[in-house]
């Protein structure tokens, strides 16, 4: 199916050459010979999970070898995978992972998941011959020529890098640009490690693909604090020599395939197109490249022993499958895509590879149970988001003195709704930010709207839960009820369970994607939202009426259970939002029994005894609020 060789001719000053261009795998054995031949031991990628706790996936090539620099005796030490020791120069290609650049992926260069060629020397070399290595790997082997170098412009008490320009320069490379700390001085990672002064190689191609290629570390210091304390300068920590200095070198295999195969940008390598002949075509070109990033780092996180959690690695695992879900659902991507997708990694991959063939079942599972899972609560999650989007839509739209329009389109609150929708129902908050964003939101803050938020959370949780809604009084709990006396109050007590049973009757009408979007109910009507795509037939709304008022007439009772939250979830009712409710919840249910009962809801009442007491149900109106959302007015008579 795929091309093994692509011909390209590029321009030399001199002269024409016909460059046979080298597909992903070949580059990767390519890199390997080439150090293995220049006295270098080829050592497997580590685990994207590290052994070093203060970092929580592996970035970067020299994560596996970081106490070579400092503690280990290269030449003493048994590696636990080549079962003796590695030598002072080792050679590897490592799976990495990104969450940096996380919002960037879908752009023409930035991935969460990328392979990282890397040389490294613990005392066995430094400058010169690293320099030397990189150009004749570039310049030789794979006849690319390189655009421009960057040295360390010098700063924090490190001197200015003399000494690898003029390597350069003797090289032939003329073109060596001064940086300073924030782009050529790399490490340490973590929170303490080895560090030091960094030149970068630059290369460009006949279609215009432009990339920094490689990253070579000197690493002369070892710094006992973070990155951030280090550049901050005011941490009272200072760079300590190393006594034996080494080096570190980095090369993203997808920018390396950019440049080698000429092409413009990452996703026309080899590395991406077969997985997206398994896209749809009229997919946008974003959310194909977001989907096929995601995918396959799923599928590399979960073949290293990562599960979705709502934690740490497993948290960042959930976000990438999520995302990508919500991009199945919202296009409507067949499932099959997405397994296959799935299935070409591990093909393409499991060459070089071999835990991804081994994990491949398990890959499978843990994707279709968070499908399942996912799938449950993403309806939800769309339809409050666009719930919110409409509310504000209309805020901007009316003058009226109880509204705060400071809401209206305001990041911060789009931040702080995001973050309770991921507590309630697990949605990522950057899918949310991306549906706020197209909805024309200014999200500057949208970020501090999250984290205020996240912190409000965490004290609450703190204090305790049991406090957080009140609980007592009659109409609290749930603070849709209003009552001026004990008439006006038996008045909305008959609409808030005719509310449910509206509810049940729409789901049983319409479909059980129908969720409450929010209610509202006052002494004259009951005010439903709820999620559907379209207006209601003059039909089904007479079926929704007769249902309730059929069930009114069996008079059926209106109970209350008490159950812890968890169990609650498990009896199948519905909830608006799960935050809203205490632990343990009260589950109201129309029926003789919670099992067979024909309406469960969480909820915090208060309800009538019999559904007889309601009267006659009657739906007065039906109406737009939002894309996705609809909303009912009905009276009790
Ligand atoms: N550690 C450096 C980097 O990640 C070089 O490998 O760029």
């Amino acid at each position: 199916m795929r091309r093994l060789y692509n011909a390209a001719v590029f321009f030399y000053p001199r002269f024409y050459d016909i460059v046979w261009t080298m597909n992903a795998d070949e580059l990767r054995q390519k890199f390997l010979d080439f150090f293995e031949k220049n006295g270098h031991t080829v050592v497997p990628s580590s685990s994207l999970i590290p052994d070093d706790p203060s970092v929580l996936l592996t970035t970067a090539g020299m994560q596996q070898f970081k106490p070579y620099y400092s503690e280990l005796d290269p030449e003493k030490t048994i590696h636990p995978s080549l079962g003796k020791p590695i030598g002072k120069n080792v050679v590897s290609v490592q799976k990495s992972f990104r969450t940096s650049d996380i919002d960037e992926v879908g752009d023409d260069s930035h991935l969460t998941f990328f392979e990282m060629l890397g040389n490294f020397s613990f005392g066995g070399y430094f400058k010169k011959e690293a320099i030397t290595f990189a150009f004749d790997f570039i310049t030789k082997e794979l006849r690319i020529p390189i655009s421009f170098v960057t040295v360390f412009e010098g700063s924090h008490g490190v001197a200015k890098d003399e000494e690898s320009r003029a390597i350069w320069k003797k090289l032939g490379v003329s073109d060596v640009r001064e940086q300073g700390i924030e782009d050529v001085f790399w490490g340490p990672t973590g929170s303490a490690g080895p560090c030091g002064p960094t030149t970068e190689i630059y290369c460009e191609n006949a279609a215009g693909g432009k990339a920094e290629i490689w990253n070579i570390v000197f690493n002369e210091f070892y710094f006992p604090g973070s990155r951030e304390e280090l550049l901050s300068g005011s941490s009272g920590k200072s760079l300590e020599r190393l006594k034996t200095p080494g080096v570190d070198t980095g090369m993203g295999l997808e920018r390396l395939a950019m440049i080698a195969q000429n092409k413009k940008n990452i996703f026309e390598t080899d590395l991406f197109v077969p997985f997206f002949e398994l896209l749809p075509s009229e997919l946008p070109e974003r959310e194909k490249r977001i989907i096929a990033d995601h995918l396959r780092g799923a599928v590399f996180l979960i073949a290293d022993g990562v599960r979705p959690l709502n934690k740490e690695a497993g948290y960042i695992l959930r976000r990438l499958m999520r995302r990508a879900l919500v991009y199945e659902y919202k296009y409507k991507i067949s499932p099959e895509f997405f397994i296959s997708i799935m299935g070409e990694t591990i093909s393409n991959y499991g060459k070089f590879y071999s835990q991804l063939v081994k994990e491949s079942e398990n890959i499978r599972i843990e994707f279709e149970n968070e499908r399942k899972k996912f799938r449950k609560l993403l309806p939800h999650g769309l339809i409050q988001i666009n719930h919110h989007i409409a509310l504000d839509q209309e805020l901007l739209k009316k003058d009226s003195p109880n509204i705060n329009k400071e809401r209206a389109l305001s990041g911060f609150q789009a931040g702080l709704f995001a973050f309770d929708l991921f507590q309630d129902s697990g949605f990522p908050t950057e899918v949310s930010k991306e549906l706020f964003e197209q909805a024309n939101y200014d999200l500057t803050r949208f970020e501090a709207g999250v984290l205020e938020k996240a912190k409000k959370h965490q004290e609450i949780s703190r204090r305790g839960t049991e406090k957080k809604f009140g609980g007592h009084g009659l109409l609290l709990d749930t603070g849709e009820l209003k009552a001026a006396d004990e008439n006006e109050l038996k008045i909305v007590t008959r609409l808030h369970t005719a509310t449910h049973m509206l509810q049940q009757a729409l789901r049983e009408v319409l479909g059980p994607d129908v969720h409450q979007a929010g209610s509202d109910i006052t002494v004259e009507r009951t005010r439903f939202d709820f999620t559907f795509q379209r207006k209601l037939t003059s039909e089904e709304i007479k079926q929704v009426e007769d249902l309730v008022n059929q069930k009114i007439k069996e008079d059926l009772p209106m109970q209350k259970k008490v159950l812890p939250k968890s169990e609650a979830e498990k009896t199948g009712a519905l909830y608006f939002f799960k935050e809203k409710y205490p632990d343990p919840v009260n589950v109201y249910f129309i029926g003789k029994d919670l099992e067979n009962a024909w309406s469960k809801e969480f909820c915090g009442g208060p309800h009538v005894m019999h559904t007889g007491e309601i009267g006659k149900f009657r739906i007065a109106k039906e109406e737009a609020v939002g894309a996705e959302v609809r909303r009912i007015r009905a009276v009790v008579e």
